[in-house]
């Protein structure tokens, strides 16, 4: 078994913070790397298209992008904001982007999308591949919520009670650092997305008695809750509190260990706002993302992935009005695309994921030409040990279809 730990310990990207090829190199290397010419230059590039009028870079993108032809595939979720996703050669939710990253052979693979992505799509994909992040402080602060240490941590306290690698499956949610998914790889566990989930629980709950759930953990409660697990066979794993704030007989007793993380943008819609509308609008049909809370997944109507939303929508008849509980740009999309069925935003306030907003057609455009200029700019590279144990756990979720 290789030291995946330690090289999960030495790989500590900040994908919340700006970091460019210098930067990688300097987690690769562990010295400051002078590449400074490098990012003044892109910074100078960035900074004159925010000065070309939006239509030319339009233009300009469309231009590079024919050049560039069979060289790059831009893989874009569903969250992107409607100037880039209209480049996506495809769009779709994390499991659909994460099969396609598995399945494509370009050279280069543009992202847009957040950090965690372009890590999945290099594990995924060779080592002659190329995944780039348009902006690399594009993150998600519900997988910043667990990292390796603490992981590594919760690990050891639950072997305090019970034997976590005869007992335990770990599953991580895809929206998770490349170290995590490599902890599941090296434990038995396995990643799952949130359109797999309930397949995914199955088949850790078929390996052994218990599952430990990160990050997020709503995702892990509405999922065991639809399969009916009990309240009393849940606990949640509070990383800043001894033994996650639990007793040794909460711990022995429980089928389900969830993490104490959540996405900063889905816990912003409330029950009340699914109230609110049902009495505005009698007969409209609620749906939302399972990274909501339950109390609002349970006043839904659906509860699905990005993608199931979208079929869920198209598949209703005209007229049939819906409350959307998911990110604003793919609400707005909906609404665009479905004059004949009226789209509400489930919350009073602006849901965005500020992260996913921070692709824009500057970076998209600063990507496409560093790739025909021969210059790597933003890769994205997840070390190779990491990238091993990685794999396993994607193959497994992949596997199961
Ligand atoms: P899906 O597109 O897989 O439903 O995930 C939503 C999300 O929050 C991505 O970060
Ligand atoms: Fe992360 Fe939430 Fe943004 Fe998805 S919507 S990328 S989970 S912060």
């Amino acid at each position: 078994m290789g030291d995946v730990k330690a090289a999960s310990l030495a790989y500590r990207p900040r994908p919340c913070d700006t970091y460019g090829l210098a930067g990688i190199l300097t987690t690769l290397t562990g010295q400051p790397t002078p590449l400074r010419l490098t990012v003044m230059s892109t910074e100078a590039l960035l900074e004159q298209l925010y000065d070309t009028p939006e239509t030319d870079l339009i233009e300009d993108i469309r231009r590079i992008r024919a050049e560039l032809d069979g060289q790059v595939l831009i893989l874009g979720h569903h969250y992107q904001r409607e100037e880039v996703f209209a480049f996506a050669d495809v769009s779709g939710d994390s499991l659909r982007l994460s099969q396609q990253a598995a399945a494509t052979h370009t050279p280069y693979i543009v992202f847009c999308g957040v950090h965690f992505m372009a890590e999945t799509a290099d594990i995924l994909t060779s080592d002659e591949q190329t995944v780039i992040l348009p902006d690399p402080a594009a993150g998600c602060s519900m997988a910043d919520m667990a990292d390796s240490p603490q992981v590594e941590a919760c690990w050891r306290e639950l072997a305090t009670v019970i034997d976590p690698d005869a007992t335990v499956t770990p599953v991580t949610y895809i929206n998770s650092a490349a170290t995590l998914k490599a902890f599941c790889g090296e434990h038995g566990g396995i990643v799952c997305t949130s359109s797999n989930a309930r397949r995914v629980m199955e088949w850790a709950w078929g390996q052994r008695q218990k599952i430990l759930f990160f990050p997020d953990r709503h995702l892990g409660e509405n999922t065991a809750v639809a399969m009916g697990i009990a309240d009393e066979d849940m606990i949640v794993w509070d990383p800043n509190q001894p033994m996650g704030g639990n007793s040794r007989q909460a711990i022995e007793r429980a089928r389900l260990i969830l993490w104490n993380g959540f996405c900063s943008v889905h816990q912003l819609f409330r029950p009340e706002h699914v109230d609110t509308m049902r009495r505005a609008h009698p007969g409209i049909r609620v749906a939302v993302h399972p990274e909501c809370s339950r109390a609002v997944c349970e006043k839904a109507d659906f509860i699905g992935s990005t993608e199931a939303i979208i079929r869920d929508v198209a598949a209703a008849p005209a007229g049939q009005a819906f409350a959307i509980g998911t990110e604003l740009n793919l609400v707005n999309r909906l609404r665009l695309q479905h004059p004949d069925k009226p789209v509400y935003f489930l919350s009073p306030m602006v849901c965005m994921c500020s992260t996913m907003f921070r692709t824009d057609p500057q970076h998209l455009y600063a990507s496409l030409k560093a790739i025909r200029d021969s210059r790597e700019l933003n890769r994205v590279v997840v070390p190779p040990e990491i990238k091993r144990w990685g794999k396993i756990s994607l193959q497994r979720m992949l596997d199961l279809g």
